[in-house]
């Protein structure tokens, strides 16, 4: 019986001591406020309920009222801070690989591979990210713009043919065939298996619970991996027997860094970049062309502003049956204001993450080493001190700030060392596509529009558009 009573005991005090310790971390200082949530789920549930705003999430919002700019809580497990605070969050991108280092957490890694570029370090990270800049730079953009504008005219024209077409799946299947091709030579029309199809249930999957099991969006997404990982390793192998004199694409160049044999690169991480840049690239511009054609929809004063600034290009050019140049594409001035404003407001990245490496102190916090700290864009991004009328849709705001890369009150790109490496190419993409999409296509709304934030930013009955060929005599694109 005394051994029962005891073995009790014990247990009750070690879960006693165990709940107590899940609520008060041990820190050497300060912990920034906040709760750690139930035990085990933390304010997971909580953390990743749909919301249908543009503001900050709830989540992060009451906290920032409760608790102050920088907060505490726990998320799938892992102890977090959550930084809202424009200098701690300047500091987190300044001090990576010092302070910090970029990490995410292991649901992501699982989906991205394990050594994708997010999660590498040092100088493997920077001979992958000078891989990258190779492909997505200056010197490569101007060689891909003709291209980039072909394929917006080819898209659109197709569109306008049809009654309706749901805009954000529509430009992600033009990003993707696009991005496929530069990287890895990918014809959908000449393939038999459909490598965008594997990306399909990938958003929801990434940013729902991380649970792995048959039915949820999670599985679905590893399964999507899985699938997609078998297609890009096939092709790299067909690729490896049937080499090209000329290099082509990416895989090309791939190929020859994995055969130099000195070279650090190993077809594994060659196979996850791969992985990551498809993903990264459609995902992420589609989202911020659909976002910037709603909020153009529903502001026709920028609406004339920007055809305005599109059709001075054409009616300044000598011959009007030229494609653009790179002259045109730097003039595009407004524009790029209206990118800058559309990624402030859309918050495609609802948060960076990084691992504390040491204890580190900032104000009267300490933030224990081994943590994870999220960096969270939209609370800087819709901060009325920070932008004033902070969910208006103004690109004029862009006037007298900063619009080149990353500021402390602007981190829609990342900042610091990560500074995303697909930003140019992002621009390109929609600069373009809104030059041909305005100057010969008008469009209204045939339904959807609403979003929905899991945090991350989707579009849950589509963004459906009717598109007509544009009357010369008429002025504005939109009804
Ligand atoms: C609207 C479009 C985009 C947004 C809002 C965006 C946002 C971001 C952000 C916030 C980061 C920083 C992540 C961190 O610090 O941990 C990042 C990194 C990255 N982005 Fe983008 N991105 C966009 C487009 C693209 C495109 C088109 C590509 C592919 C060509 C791309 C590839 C990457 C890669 C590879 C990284 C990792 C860089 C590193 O770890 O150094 N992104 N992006």
């Amino acid at each position: 019986m005394w051994p029962v009573i005891l073995c009790i005991a014990v247990t009750v005090v070690a879960v006693t001591h165990w709940l107590y310790r899940w609520q008060n971390p041990r820190c050497n200082g300060n912990l920034p406020p906040g709760s750690m949530g139930w035990p085990l789920l933390g304010e997971t549930i909580q953390f990743f309920a749909p919301n249908p705003t543009w503001d900050t999430p709830p989540f992060v919002k009451e906290r920032m009222k409760r608790y102050g700019p920088i907060f505490r809580t726990n998320l799938v497990g892992r102890p977090v801070v959550v930084s809202t605070d424009s200098d701690f969050n300047y500091m987190i991108f300044q001090q990576e690989g010092q302070l910090f280092q970029s990490w995410y957490p292991d649901s992501f890694t699982e989906v991205f591979g394990r050594q994708n570029v997010g999660s590498l370090h040092g100088y493997m990270y920077k001979y992958l990210k000078n891989m990258v800049l190779y492909l997505f730079g200056p010197e490569s953009l101007k060689k891909m713009l003709n291209e980039v504008e072909s394929v917006a005219e080819r898209n659109l024209q197709k569109w306008a043919g049809q009654e309706s077409v749901e805009l954000k799946e529509a430009t992600a299947n033009m990003i993707f065939d696009l991005t496929a091709k530069k990287l890895i030579n990918y014809d959908p029309e000449k393939s038999s298996e459909n490598l965008r199809e594997n990306f399909v249930a990938f958003i929801q999957g990434l940013i729902s619970f991380p649970l792995d099991i048959p039915g949820t969006a999670y599985h679905k997404c590893l399964q999507g991996r899985k699938k997609a990982m078998a297609m890009l390793k096939k092709m790299l192998e067909e690729r490896r027997a049937n080499p090209r004199k000329e290099k082509s694409c990416f895989f090309d160049y791939v190929l020859e860094e994995l055969d130099r044999g000195d070279s650090i690169l190993t077809e594994a991480i060659a196979l996850d970049l791969m992985f990551v840049l498809l993903f990264a690239s459609y995902e992420t511009t589609s989202l911020a062309i659909t976002v910037a054609v709603k909020l153009l929809g529903d502001n026709p004063r920028i609406l004339h502003e920007l055809t305005d600034e599109h059709e001075n290009i054409l009616r300044n050019r000598e011959n009007t049956e030229s494609g653009l140049t790179w002259k045109e594409y730097k003039s595009m001035t407004f524009t790029f204001k209206l990118i800058n404003e559309t990624a402030r407001l859309a918050n495609i990245v609802p948060g960076v993450f990084r691992k504390a490496l040491k204890d580190i102190k900032f104000k009267d916090y300490t933030i224990p080493a081994g943590w994870a700290v999220m960096v969270c864009p939209p609370a800087v991004h819709l901060n009325p001190v920070n932008y004033k009328d902070p969910l208006e849709f103004n690109p004029w705001r862009w006037e007298k700030m900063d619009q080149k890369g990353a500021s402390k009150n602007f981190m829609a790109f990342g900042g610091g060392m990560r500074f995303c490496v697909g930003t140019d190419f992002t621009k390109v993409q929609m600069a373009v596509f809104l030059h041909c999409l305005v100057t010969k296509y008008r469009w209204k709304t045939v339904r959807g529009g609403e979003i929905i934030r899991t945090p991350g930013l989707q579009f849950p009955n589509g963004f459906h558009v009717q598109l007509t060929v544009k009357d010369k005599q008429q002025q504005d694109p939109s009804e």
